[in-house]
Order: C-alpha cells, then sequence, then structure tokens
C-alpha cells in the first residue's frame, strides 16, 4: 500500500514537470499537489461534483518590484483556462494594481504559494472594484464559473492599512472585500492565509458547491484606527457551502450567513476577537424576502468575542439603529439551523437570539412583530464561561411574538459567568422557561 502510493506521488509531481512552462518562466516554480480536504466530519447531504485533471501548468513571473503584475495574472489564467494549473512560484511577490473579473474561469487550479498583496491606490480602487450591490459590498476581484480549485500555502494581503485610516475619516468610503467567490459552481479554496482586508474577507455570492478549508485569517491596524467589518465569511444566494479547518483573527462576524444561504456546514473553527457565527441580520428591507435554512455549525473555539451562536432578525416595523443602519418589515424564514458544540472563553453573550434587531423598545417591537419566522433551531454541548459584560446573563433570548418563534430547543448549555451564575433574558419565546434559567425582560 504505501510503497505503491509513493509511486503514485512520484508520477504526478513528473506529470507537473512534463507540463511545466518554458524554462525561463518556470524556474523556481513547482507545481503544488492539489490538495483533497475531506469534508468532515458533516455534511450538507448534497454531492459536490468531481473536479477534473489539469493537463498545463502555467507559471507566472512576478515583477518583483511592486509594477502591477495583473498583465502577466490575466495571460497565464487566459492560457490555461478550461484545464490547467497557474502557479504563483513560492518566494515571488505579486502586487495587483487592477480590479480582474474571474468570473469566466473553467477546470482550473490556481497554485498560489507566493504572496500576492493588492495596491494601496485606494482612489483607483474606489472607482474601480466590483460593486455587489449587496450592503454596499466591493471586492477587489471576482472569482467564478466552474470547477475551480484555489490553494498552494501562499498569501493574499489586502493591505488593509491605508483603508483603516481612509475609513475612520470617512465612513462612506467603499472598502474592497479581499476574498470575492462570486457565481461559483464547484471548487474549493484551501491552504491560504488571507491578511489585512480592507474590510469583509470573503464575501460568497450567487455560489455553490464550494469547500473553504485550512485558511487563516489575520492582520490588524497599527494605527489607532481599528480594522472594521473584517467579518471572515458572509455567504449570500448560496448553496451546499463548506467552511471547516480554519483559524479566523479578526474585528467582527466569524461566519456570518445572510439572505438566501442554504444547506451551509461550518466546522472545525477557532474563532479569535469576532462578534460569534451569526445568521444575519436578516428582514431589513420592507417587503423582500430573505431564507436561511439548513446550517450545521460544529465544533467552534470562541474566545474574545461578542457573542457565540447569535441570530438576529429585524422586527416588523423600520427603526434605526444607527445613521447607516436601519430597516425593518421584511418577509422569510430562518429554519433548521443547528449549532452543537462550542466551547467559549470571554464572550459576551453565549448565545443571543434576537427577533427586535435595530429596536431597543421591548414593547413597540412586540406591537409589531416580524414577518420573518424563526423555527426549528437547536443550540446544544456548549461550555466555557462568559465575559463580564452583562453578568449575571450569558445569554439573550428574545423573540417579537410566540407566533413566529418556534421549536426553539436549547440543550446542555455548561457555560457559567464570571459570578457563576446560568441566566438567560427570555422573551416571546413559548415554553423557553423549562429549556434554561430565565429573566423576563420587558
Ligand atoms: C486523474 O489523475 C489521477 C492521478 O494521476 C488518476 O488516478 C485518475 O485516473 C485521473 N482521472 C482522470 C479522469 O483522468
Ligand atoms: C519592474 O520590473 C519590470 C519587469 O521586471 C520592468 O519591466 C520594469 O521596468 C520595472 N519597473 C521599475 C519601476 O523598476
Ligand atoms: C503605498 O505603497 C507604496 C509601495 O509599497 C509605498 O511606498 C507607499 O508608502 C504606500 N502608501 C501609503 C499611503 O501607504
Ligand atoms: C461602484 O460604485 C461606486 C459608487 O457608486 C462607483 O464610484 C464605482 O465607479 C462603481 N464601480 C464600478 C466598477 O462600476
Ligand atoms: C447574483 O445573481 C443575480 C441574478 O442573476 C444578480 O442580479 C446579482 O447581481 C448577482 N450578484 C450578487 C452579488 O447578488
Ligand atoms: C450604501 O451607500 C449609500 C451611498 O453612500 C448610502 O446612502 C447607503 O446608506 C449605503 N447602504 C448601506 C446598506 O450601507
Ligand atoms: C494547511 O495549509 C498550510 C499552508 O497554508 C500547509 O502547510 C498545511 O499542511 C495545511 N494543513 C493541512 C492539514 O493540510
Ligand atoms: C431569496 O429567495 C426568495 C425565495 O426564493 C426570493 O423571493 C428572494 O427574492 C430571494 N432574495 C434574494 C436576496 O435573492
Ligand atoms: C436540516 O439541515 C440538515 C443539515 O444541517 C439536513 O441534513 C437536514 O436534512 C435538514 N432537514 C430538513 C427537514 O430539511
Ligand atoms: C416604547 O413603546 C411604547 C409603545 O409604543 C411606548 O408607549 C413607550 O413610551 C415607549 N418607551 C420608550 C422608552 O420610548
Ligand atoms: C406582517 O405581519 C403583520 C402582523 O404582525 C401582518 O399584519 C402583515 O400583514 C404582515 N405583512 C406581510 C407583508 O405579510
Ligand atoms: C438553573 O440554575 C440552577 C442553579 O444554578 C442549575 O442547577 C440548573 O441546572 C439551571 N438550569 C438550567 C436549565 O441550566
Amino acid at each position: 500500500m504505501r510503497v505503491s502510493s509513493f509511486v503514485a506521488v512520484a508520477l504526478l509531481q513528473a506529470s507537473g514537470f512534463a507540463f511545466a512552462a518554458p524554462s525561463l518562466e518556470s524556474r523556481g516554480a513547482k507545481a503544488s499537489r492539489r490538495p483533497n480536504h475531506a469534508v468532515a466530519p458533516f455534511h450538507s447531504g448534497k454531492a459536490f461534483p468531481a473536479s477534473s485533471n489539469r493537463t498545463k501548468t502555467c507559471t507566472v513571473k512576478s515583477s518583483g518590484n511592486g509594477t502591477d503584475d495583473s498583465p502577466a495574472i490575466l495571460k497565464a489564467i487566459d492560457d490555461c483556462n478550461d484545464g490547467g494549473h497557474v502557479v504563483f512560484g513560492a518566494g515571488e511577490k505579486y502586487t495587483i494594481g487592477t480590479a480582474l473579473d474571474l468570473t469566466h474561469l473553467k477546470h482550473i487550479d490556481l497554485d498560489i504559494q507566493g504572496t500576492l498583496q493588492f495596491s494601496n491606490d485606494t482612489t483607483y480602487w474606489q472607482s474601480h472594484s466590483f460593486n455587489q450591490t449587496f450592503q454596499n459590498a466591493t471586492t477587489f476581484f471576482q472569482l467564478g464559473g466552474e470547477d475551480v480549485n484555489v490553494y498552494g500555502g501562499g498569501t493574499i494581503d489586502g493591505n488593509g492599512q491605508v483603508w483603516y485610516d481612509l475609513y475612520a475619516a470617512n465612513i462612506y468610503v467603499l472598502r474592497p472585500i479581499l476574498f470575492g467567490t462570486i457565481g461559483l459552481k464547484g471548487g474549493s479554496i484551501s491552504d491560504l492565509n488571507l491578511r489585512y482586508s480592507p474590510q469583509w474577507y470573503n464575501f460568497v455570492a450567487n455560489s455553490s458547491d464550494v469547500v473553504f478549508s485550512n485558511i487563516t485569517i489575520a492582520g490588524g491596524s497599527v494605527s489607532k484606527n481599528p480594522a472594521k467589518n473584517t467579518d471572515g465569511w458572509d455567504t449570500y444566494r448560496s448553496s451546499n457551502i463548506v467552511i471547516q479547518n480554519s483559524h479566523i483573527d479578526n474585528g467582527d462576524d466569524c461566519v456570518s450567513f445572510k439572505p438566501n444561504s442554504t444547506d451551509i456546514v461550518v466546522q472545525n473553527l477557532v474563532c479569535n476577537g469576532s462578534h460569534g457565527i451569526s445568521v444575519g441580520s436578516l428582514g431589513q428591507y420592507l417587503g423582500e424576502v430573505d431564507n436561511v435554512k439548513n446550517v450545521y455549525v460544529y465544533n467552534i473555539s470562541m474566545s474574545n468575542a461578542s457573542d457565540g451562536a447569535r441570530i438576529k432578525v429585524w422586527p416588523g416595523i423600520s427603526s434605526a439603529l444607527s445613521g447607516d443602519l436601519q430597516g425593518g418589515g421584511g418577509l422569510g424564514a430562518v429554519s433548521n439551523i443547528t449549532y452543537d458544540t462550542m466551547v467559549l472563553d470571554n464572550v459576551d453573550y453565549a448565545i443571543e437570539i434576537t427577533q427586535c434587531y435595530g429596536q431597543k423598545n421591548i414593547t413597540l417591537c412586540n406591537e409589531h412583530p416580524a414577518n420573518l419566522t424563526i423555527s426549528d433551531i437547536t443550540i446544544k454541548h456548549f461550555t466555557g464561561t462568559t465575559s463580564d459584560t452583562y453578568d449575571p446573563l450569558i445569554g439573550y433570548l428574545v423573540c417579537s411574538s410566540e407566533k413566529v418563534c418556534s421549536n426553539i430547543e436549547i440543550e446542555d448549555i455548561q457555560v457559567l459567568s464570571p459570578s457563576g451564575t446560568n441566566e438567560f433574558a427570555c422573551g416571546s419565546i413559548a415554553g423557553i422557561e423549562q429549556e434554561v434559567n430565565c429573566t423576563a425582560v420587558s
């Protein structure tokens, strides 16, 4: 067994050399083997399409002096699209100063062993980043198509500092998202280091059958201006997405499920400094339908965060949380969501469910129940401690009416506040007093 698999490895490496680009360009650049990270232990139940073998290698040479390497990158991708393997060599530093539309990719592997860094020309990026419409999101590039694998052990660096400082001066500056997975059907993104994103690290939209595995996310500000809104992943209009085996150091949601995220598995993550694993916010836009269904979140380590598990829904009437955050009155459903096994350390609320997002007056919220229902939620096997922020409370479970919130099962929550309590603020959830120790809210 061992000997034959050794032979197979050797053959694969040999075939990589056989298809290498001309010697001048391929010097020092060796194709990586495509990793094969199993989706485990949970699975959405939907199959992933097989990825074909690549039969050609294209190597991208960097200028190495900070000049925009985008023309060479685009050329290699064009040369190798539909069946090839593009290598960004180890130890090389590539500068990207052009917004790259990569939504036409097909049967291609991007093997990023070196570092890709986006230029710090904020004027250029504000007018050329891709507008994704949802929440004014823009992305440095957009990667989509079918059967695309991105891996290699390298780094993608958003050069965020200049953006953190710019945002502090003007909150309406549109900061690009580092990695835009837009309209990808089938693929994997793995073994990469994502650094210094100007805002969210990953936006996954209009995509299906995509696995993210073994990603590290980190990068803060060195000035007095914090790196804000640095969500790890936001999924939107996407299904059968797996996010697993990754380490996230950030300052906003670790993973967030935005409207129309279905059949999602998130497992084996270490999240530090985040706002938790969040559904929503949903129901922000009057009359629009937002659904989040069939989500399984398993085995998360959550430290120094505002929340562990969180579900945020706006009430049935408009309200304003702040100048650039207002809404309510949307329709839809959050259903079949499971959070199973989370270890907490210094987290403000272990669990937070609200159907009064953006509305502090609970009486007013209850007068206008959400038109977006929450049902079939299971939250189980949580251990650890909360922070002293809400002590004696360890969580918040408040719907706008029992009629629009059903079958919320909370079990085996072995979490204590620093003072040793395990109280939840509870409101408008039938039977919740039998599941946790409640303090009524009004
Ligand atoms: C792909 O490559 C692997 C390893 O070389 C080989 O076992 C397999 O048969 C190939 N698949 C196809 C469809 O060519
Ligand atoms: C950077 O390197 C490229 C290719 O190696 C060269 O064409 C270009 O003139 C160099 N630019 C500067 C500013 O040194
Ligand atoms: C932008 O990057 C260039 C080259 O790396 C550097 O010389 C310059 O100081 C940077 N500008 C800002 C505003 O950070
Ligand atoms: C995206 O929208 C912004 C603000 O409306 C605009 O300045 C920019 O040119 C747009 N970008 C593209 C690529 O259309
Ligand atoms: C997704 O697809 C829809 C429908 O084709 C399109 O309107 C939208 O701009 C696409 N992108 C995003 C981010 O929603
Ligand atoms: C999007 O940008 C516009 C123009 O700056 C602003 O009025 C609006 O509030 C922004 N929307 C969101 C959701 O941030
Ligand atoms: C994860 O990716 C790194 C490179 O970023 C690699 O060194 C490591 O072996 C990968 N881990 C696994 C389990 O594949
Ligand atoms: C979400 O799905 C619902 C039901 O299919 C649809 O009505 C709605 O327009 C979708 N919303 C978005 C943002 O795509
Ligand atoms: C609920 O979601 C899980 C995945 O988390 C899925 O396996 C199951 O089939 C879903 N149940 C229903 C009734 O759709
Ligand atoms: C909360 O809303 C209720 C019902 O509309 C109203 O009577 C009450 O004055 C409000 N409380 C505050 C503090 O605004
Ligand atoms: C929203 O819910 C309210 C009751 O809370 C109901 O009167 C109203 O008809 C609903 N709106 C829609 C569009 O379903
Ligand atoms: C409620 O608190 C008591 C006293 O700390 C504890 O024994 C009990 O297990 C708690 N109930 C639940 C459901 O956590």
